[in-house]
């Protein structure tokens, strides 16, 4: 069976500002790789080469990062929706690249371990007109949640109040063609959205099969700093080590650990799992477990656990340890010895900054 994939990426990822002020949060990089990056692998991985990516405002920098697709051996195409108003909403907008072929949506900020490949091939081996991915989870009231009466779904629910079950939508689902017919009658929610979950009700309340895949392994969906952090935290447990930049004799390595090539380490100490992007600069610091550093970085005489830097960012002098943290891109974060003794702060709106 031919399949086509949608990957949405547009959004304006309101829970993660003031990164996302200026960024896409779908490449917010989860162990120094962007977390659209490890969708575009999934379908890859899945045998799915024509891909749509829908996106909004932050169209320029999705394209300038992921390119015409060849770097993942698929074919991209950009479908540009006018505003985030919801995901049956991308359905629709993606109608003329979709055609008459089934697909797999995929959201753009989920990271699913075992990939899709299995979801993926019980699709293809079944006649069901819609295939729901779904995950026990401890908080289903931040979810669409599901209802099931053996492997057939018979009521599907958007972030409830009261849910029926711990059984949370993961941000992938397979749909034929009648989903554009649901996506075309449901009207918008509470919080002004064609919701996804309200098409695929729409499925069961007219007769189509809808049917479900649980997963077992881990899923996050990357939209808070929390979720971000844990993700980050369940890639590095898999890591091997591999040294390729440069570490002078006084640097230590425990456990496992990588160090990309340029980047240089010196009079530090790295304890893994964690990851030291290109051209970083690692002096006179700690680097703790669950820290990717992105590239381009310099960390002086600090030390860092549990958090994600973005590209360029400076951080010198600290005097107590950075842990829990997502610093964006160019941040610098300095002691100054100026007199009056002060915090000297630029912080972009809705910054946040815990302080000793
Ligand atoms: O992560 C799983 C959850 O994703 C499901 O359990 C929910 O049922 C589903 O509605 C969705 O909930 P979120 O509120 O987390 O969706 P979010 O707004 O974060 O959007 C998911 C992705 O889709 C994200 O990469 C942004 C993109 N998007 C979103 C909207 C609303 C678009 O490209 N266009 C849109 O209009």
């Amino acid at each position: 069976m031919e399949l086509k994939g949608l990957i949405l990426s547009g959004g304006e990822g309101t829970r993660l500002r003031p990164i996302t002020h200026t960024s896409a949060k779908q490449l917010v990089p989860v162990a120094n790789k962007p977390i659209l990056f490890y969708g575009l692998e999934a379908l890859r991985d899945a045998g799915i080469s024509d891909i749509g990516i829908i996106v909004g405002d932050t169209e320029e920098e999705i394209r300038k990062a992921v390119g015409d697709g060849s770097a993942w051996g698929v074919r991209v195409t950009y479908i540009r929706q006018e505003a985030p108003l919801g995901l049956a909403h991308a359905v629709l907008t993606a109608e003329e690249f979709l055609g008459d072929t089934p697909f797999v949506m995929y959201l753009g900020d989920n990271l699913i371990k075992e990939g899709i490949s299995a979801f993926v091939e019980e699709f293809r081996n079944k006649e069901v007109d819609a295939l729901i991915l779904l995950a026990h989870v401890a908080e289903p009231q931040r979810f669409g949640v599901a209802r099931l009466e053996g492997n057939r779904v018979v009521q599907l629910v958007e972030k409830p109040k009261d849910p029926p079950s711990d059984l949370a939508l993961v941000g992938a689902y397979m749909f034929r063609p009648c989903i554009l017919e649901a996506s075309r009658a449901i009207t918008p929610s509470w919080r002004n959205e064609l919701e996804i979950t309200d098409a695929i009700q729409y499925l069961i309340d007219n007769g189509y099969r809808v049917e479900a895949h649980i997963i077992k392994g881990w899923w996050k969906d990357t939209g808070h700093i929390e979720d971000l952090l844990e993700a980050n935290r369940m890639v590095l447990e898999d890591i091997e080590t591999s040294i390729r930049g440069r570490l002078d004799e006084e640097s230590r390595v425990l456990g496992r650990v990588v160090v990309e090539e340029g980047a240089e380490v010196v009079r530090s100490t790295l304890r893994g799992p964690c990851i030291v992007g290109k051209e970083s600069r690692i002096v006179d610091s700690y680097i703790g477990p669950f820290t990717s550093i992105y590239c381009g970085v310099t960390v002086e005489g600090s030390e860092i656990e549990h958090s994600i830097i973005m590209e360029n960012s400076t951080i010198r002098n600290m005097p107590g340890r950075i842990e829990d943290s997502l610093i964006g891109k160019n941040v610098e974060i300095d002691r100054s010895f100026i007199l009056p003794k002060a915090f000297r702060f630029m912080l972009g709106d809705n910054s946040r900054v815990g302080l000793i």
